[in-house]
């Protein structure tokens, strides 16, 4: 397998970044998950404009147009021919010593790899989340500083359960360790707002939620509330839409998926053939 680095494709072997890379050192970069559908890239004019306010926030310069971004990408889709890929798209500070301030040699780095779908059963029978009373910092941005998911892997895994939820301090829901959190009551979804990241994949799915005749709000949602819903959902550009099971031992709803967990799972699946593929 290849992979882009600073703009030049290198065998995944040969690809070497600096010891003394910010990305490496202190987490100090931004990055984006993103993914084919046919062979071609998933929003990935969206992808790049988050990927570009994520080092805003940060003060990472991105020297590079997203149409070089975009050829290198294709480019390197090309030659390691996948049939589908998962992209990862990752920008850190570079070499800059102790200054963390704009960077003057960013390193970019670009990984394809080969698709590799969930589980057939996490969309037929749901999957169960535990709740985490803690959140990242800077939801806003997709930073590689990913230790509040790190941390949730080992009590993920005592719990069998497949996502973590961050939690503020007044207990409301915020957003999966790589996932937003949708929850439906009757005809009304519900989507937290603040101290999440903007996700591509819920933001999609709420727009033709509105479309079906749905009723979307975007706003706070506690756990306690969380646990009343009819259903829940998770999306992400990888995951797509994930029926939720359970969560923290708790059975969400009556059926799972639920009737509008599904309709939205055909009516997304219909969106991407129909207006992508
Ligand atoms: C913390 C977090 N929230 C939400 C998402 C979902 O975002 P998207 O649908 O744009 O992939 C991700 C994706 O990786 C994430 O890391």
């Amino acid at each position: 397998m290849y992979v882009c680095l600073n703009g030049k494709l290198v065998k995944e072997r040969e690809a070497r970044v600096s010891v003394f890379d910010h990305g490496f050192l202190y987490g100090d970069g931004v990055y984006e998950t993103l993914r084919t559908y046919g062979g071609k890239v998933w929003q990935l004019r969206e992808h790049l404009k988050r990927l570009r306010g994520s080092a805003r926030l940060l003060q990472i310069g991105v020297p590079w147009s997203d149409g070089q971004v975009s050829n290198w990408l294709e480019a390197l889709l090309e030659k390691n021919g996948f049939r589908e890929s998962r992209i990862r798209i990752s920008v850190s500070r570079g070499e800059n010593g102790f200054d963390f301030t704009m960077s003057k040699k960013p390193t970019l780095v670009i990984v394809a790899s080969k698709l590799v779908p969930e589980p057939v059963e996490v969309y037929t029978k749901g999957v169960s989340l535990i709740s985490l009373p803690w959140q990242r910092f800077l939801p806003h941005a997709k930073t590689t500083s990913l230790l509040p998911m790190i941390l949730a892997q080992p009590l993920l895994k005592q719990k069998k359960a497949y996502e973590g939820i961050f939690l503020d301090e007044k207990k409301n829901v915020l957003e999966g360790t790589m996932t937003n959190i949708t929850a439906v009551f009757g005809n009304t979804l519900i989507a937290p707002k603040d101290g999440v990241l903007s996700g591509e994949t819920q933001k999609t799915v709420l727009q033709i939620a509105k479309k079906c005749g749905l009723t979307v709000k975007w706003g706070k949602l506690s756990l306690k509330k969380l646990l009343q819903a009819d259903e829940v959902f998770l999306t992400s550009t990888v995951r797509e839409i994930m029926p939720v099971r359970m969560v923290d031992g708790k059975k969400i709803g009556r059926v799972c998926p639920g009737s509008l967990t599904k309709l939205l799972m055909s009516a997304f699946e219909e969106y991407v053939m129909r207006d992508w593929m």
